[in-house]
């Protein structure tokens, strides 16, 4: 089969891979911050399309303080350094989860972000940070019946095409392949309508020893699958 055009990627293990090395376990999640640069790169490079990256989730804010703001100066410092190597390279980065949850720094380097790169083809990360797929779902139901209450829409109008166009990945294809890493074989609230038909590829390896050899033998799995969408060919 064909390279997946969208790659999804729960990128777990970093406690995990900090507490085995006597670390704390911020020391993890800098350490996969500097994973996520080079699978980006490589991914790019193969000629993937979109990697969405599950970088917080909206259950995420009930970690620590310390650890939570950790993350979230690992997010600024990539957001307004990182990302500036990839806005040259012509790639569109945009976001996808609950914005308002975050400091208003932060929400400006998003929204700033994602209004510069939106022309920008020849690569697109989704970052999900805040992210829960139900709260996602829940809003597109909200706005749909507000159209219905408006008149804007019958209820029978709404079809499957009307709620993938009002989720927040609308803008982006379904994703081909779903990877998790450190082990753990579940979804955790991750694009739970648009992984309908996608392929999963776990892995035990920790997200920060993930890297480019790793992502190959994941890319290599997925094209010897068989996709056949419901179907019998
Ligand atoms: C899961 O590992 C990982 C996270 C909750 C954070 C992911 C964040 C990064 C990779 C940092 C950089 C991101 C950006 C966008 C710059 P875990 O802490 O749940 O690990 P554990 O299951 O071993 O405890």
């Amino acid at each position: 089969m064909a390279l997946p055009t969208h790659v999804g990627i729960i990128m777990d293990g970093n406690g995990r891979w900090a507490q085995k090395r006597g670390l704390p376990r911020t020391a993890g999640h800098k350490k996969g911050a500097e994973t996520l640069k080079k699978v980006l790169k490589y991914a790019r490079e193969k000629g993937i399309k979109v990697v969405t990256l599950y970088a917080f989730s909206s259950e995420n804010w009930s970690r620590p303080k310390e650890e939570v703001d950790t993350l979230m100066n690992l997010f600024r410092e990539y957001l307004k350094n990182d990302v500036n190597e990839l806005i040259k390279e012509g790639v569109r980065i945009s976001f996808i989860g609950q914005r308002e949850r975050f400091d208003a720094d932060l929400i400006e380097q998003m929204n700033h972000i994602e209004e510069k790169t939106k022309e920008l083809t020849n690569f697109h990360v989704v970052l999900a940070l805040s992210y829960g797929a139900r709260d996602d779902i829940l809003t597109a139901v909200q706005k749909l019946a507000q159209k219905v209450k408006e008149g804007a829409l019958a209820p029978n109008e709404i079809d499957m095409r009307q709620i993938s166009s009002h989720l927040s990945t609308a803008h982006i294809p379904d994703p081909d392949l779903i990877i998790r890493t450190s082990g753990e074989q579940r979804i955790s609230n991750f694009l739970l309508w648009e992984l309908a038909y996608s392929e999963f590829y776990f892995t035990p390896v920790l997200w920060p020893d993930f890297n480019e050899k790793e992502f190959e033998k994941a890319i290599e799995d997925f094209e010897l699958r068989h996709r056949r969408f419901g179907n019998v060919v």
